[in-house]
């Protein structure tokens, strides 16, 4: 997600726009821009790296005229460069847009754009609305230029646009928040209210398929058919810290909360007519063995990848941590194929595993969140996880986004590879962000269970199959940021060794699937239960059995099974988030963490 301002008025044009600009760094930092209007032109400024690199530009002193919008981008589609920063414009240079979203019909659009004689410069989805406007506008239609280009468009988009030759600004939403900061002589747009909240306390959200047209001292409102709205101007009340955090607490909570809208995201435009759409040149069918390798909870997420590529392609998978691999003189070589999974895209032994790969000949593949990173760069294709950036140390939404991509992933190579793919699958992957709200909305019951385990010295995690990856990740979490010691393990391990741990004192998370391993792992239930052992079970079975030896239960919705950790590692998250909560701690800053690891 990027952000967005825009500003008319009579301040210095970049003085406000900037300002607005560094309180939306949080949402997407890797290059940033400006366009103003002055006299009849515009002007427009852009550059690679945090809005430091804008600020510090001379020319930005130059950026004072009626009107402008600025940009920090959050790169989805075209690397973080100067080409690709955000403001777009026509072939004219008449016409100025920053967006935030994805076009997913930029394909299509531009290829006709092209043919149709328009120069494009950029990689961007977005530059394509900048051609659609300069198409149908004719002289002063700015506004239903705007609206035509809107209607041809699909996908999200919270749009600023100018125009040399118009006295408006114009902004336009479907699917990524806008709002209007209403001024005395002047106006804002912002992405989120910290944009504007140091100029005024009065806002107004635009909902979808709406357009404002903004003067100094005015503000329509119009829906799509041109329809006047007489829109609700609210008075903010939160402080700035808690606006950014979009009202959570931590961006930890908010990022789990955000895990329906990045899935949808992830998989935007990478399903069509129950057919997965990735655009890579690897074929199944040249294809020897497949290795994955990441760190942490992307390592856990590359086991869950196991899980799934092997049952959808019958390709072996190898899982390696990476600092493991690159130290083992792995056998890989030519018609191998290895997989790095990483969110920050910059993790030091991720990126060395690539390189010792490739020079063995392997090909290489990323699943990575941070478009045009060092890993990203590196590897030979990417698949991006479209999550938007995740500040909290602790990886949550980029952990279900890279198992979604592993999944699409595993699904178009069983397709390319001749296996046909269950349409329940298919049904049930779309089906996922909501079932992912229905545990987020029991978020109060399971701080309810946080508040009985908040002072235990340690803990077990234990799962089978598809979920053992789960009790891993659920480990982690509570460990990296409630500091209690946890271990996650394969349910069928405990008699080997963990089971003497066993006592009253400990609490024992059993992820328990309605699946072929449930009858061993009640029986595993039974036995912890027998030791006196808590146990706290997420289940998505209602069995007597399941009722009898638990303390405390977490109700999930069913699910494919091989769908299935991306639901069961929802309620873990928010265990951890809340027993870490009520210990005091800074869970978004955890001690001696950090959130890239780009040192080995
Ligand atoms: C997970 O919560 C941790 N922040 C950490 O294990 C992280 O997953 C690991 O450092 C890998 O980072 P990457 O995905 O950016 O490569
Ligand atoms: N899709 C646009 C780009 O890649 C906007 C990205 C975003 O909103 O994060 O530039």
């Amino acid at each position: 997600m990027c952000g967005i301002t825009g500003y008319i008025g009579s301040k210095k044009t970049y003085e406000v726009l900037l300002d607005g600009l560094r309180r939306l760094e949080y949402r997407g930092y890797d290059s940033s821009g400006i366009a103003v209007q002055v006299g009849n032109s515009i002007k427009f400024l852009k550059r690679k790296g945090k809005i430091i690199e804008l600020e510090k530009s001379p020319e930005i002193k130059n950026m004072v005229g009626t009107m402008g919008i600025s940009h920090t981008r959050w790169a989805t589609h075209g690397i973080p460069n100067e080409i690709n920063a955000h403001p777009h414009l026509d072939c004219k240079k008449e016409i100025a847009l920053v967006h935030n979203g994805i076009i997913e019909n930029y394909h299509q659009l531009k290829e006709k754009l092209v043919r149709e004689g328009h120069k494009f410069i950029s990689a961007t989805d977005t530059e394509v609305v900048a051609h659609l406007i300069e198409k149908y506008y004719k002289k002063n239609n700015f506004e239903s230029a705007v609206v035509r280009a809107i209607e041809d468009i699909h996908g999200s988009f919270a749009l600023a646009i100018i125009h040399k030759d118009s006295e408006k600004l114009i902004a336009a939403r479907r699917g990524s928040p806008l709002i209007i900061g209403v001024g005395r002589n002047e106006n804002f747009i912002g992405s989120d209210v910290p944009a504007i909240l140091k100029f005024t306390k009065k806002v107004i959200y635009l909902n979808d398929d709406e357009i404002a047209i903004l003067s100094p001292n005015n503000i329509i409102v119009k829906n799509l058919q041109g329809k006047i709205i007489r829109p609700k101007v609210n008075e903010i009340k939160w402080s700035l810290d808690q606006i950014e955090k979009g009202g959570f607490k931590h961006f930890m909570l908010k990022e789990i909360f955000e895990q329906p809208q990045a899935i949808s995201n992830a998989l935007s435009a990478r399903i069509i007519n129950n057919k997965i759409k990735l655009d890579l040149k690897i074929n199944p069918k040249n294809l020897q063995r497949i290795f994955l390798v990441a760190c942490g909870t992307a390592w856990h997420a590359g086991l869950v990848g196991k899980y799934i590529i092997e049952k959808l392609t019958r390709k072996s998978v190898e899982v390696d941590i990476a600092s493991e691999f690159r130290y083992r003189n792995p056998i890989i070589g030519k018609g191998d194929l290895l997989i790095a999974v990483s969110q920050s895209g910059e993790t030091a032994d991720t990126l060395e595993s690539i390189k010792l790969a490739k020079h063995q000949g392997a090909k290489t593949l990323g699943i990575v969140n941070a478009v045009g990173s060092s890993i990203a760069r590196e590897v030979d294709e990417v698949i991006y996880l479209q999550a938007g950036p995740e500040i909290g140390v602790a990886s949550t939404k980029a952990f279900t986004c890279q198992v979604i991509c592993l999944l699409l992933f595993a699904l178009y190579m069983g397709e390319k590879g001749g296996n046909k793919i269950e349409k329940i699958v298919i049904k049930d992957l779309q089906a996922l962000p909501k079932l992912i709200k229905k545990i987020l909305s029991k978020s109060k019951d399971i701080q309810k269970i946080a508040k009985k385990y908040v002072n235990a010295q340690s803990s077990l995690y234990l799962g089978r199959g598809i979920n053992f990856p789960i009790a891993l990740e659920g480990a982690l979490k509570l460990k990296e940021i409630s500091y209690i010691h946890a271990e996650g393990y394969p349910a069928g391990e405990m008699k080997h060794g963990p089971i003497a741990l066993v006592d009253e004192k400990l609490p024992v998370i059993f992820i328990a699937n309605d699946d072929h391993t449930l009858e061993k792992i009640i029986s595993n239930m039974e036995e912890i239960k027998a030791r006196q052992g808590k146990i706290i079970t997420v289940t998505n079975v209602a069995a007597e059995k399941i009722k009898k030896v638990s303390d405390d239960i977490i109700g999930v919705p069913k699910t494919s099974e091989i769908i299935s950790a991306l639901i069961n590692v929802v309620p873990l998250q928010i265990l951890a988030y809340y027993v870490a909560d009520l210990r005091g701690i800074d869970m978004d800053k955890p001690r001696n963490l950090a959130k890239s690891v780009t040192v080995e």
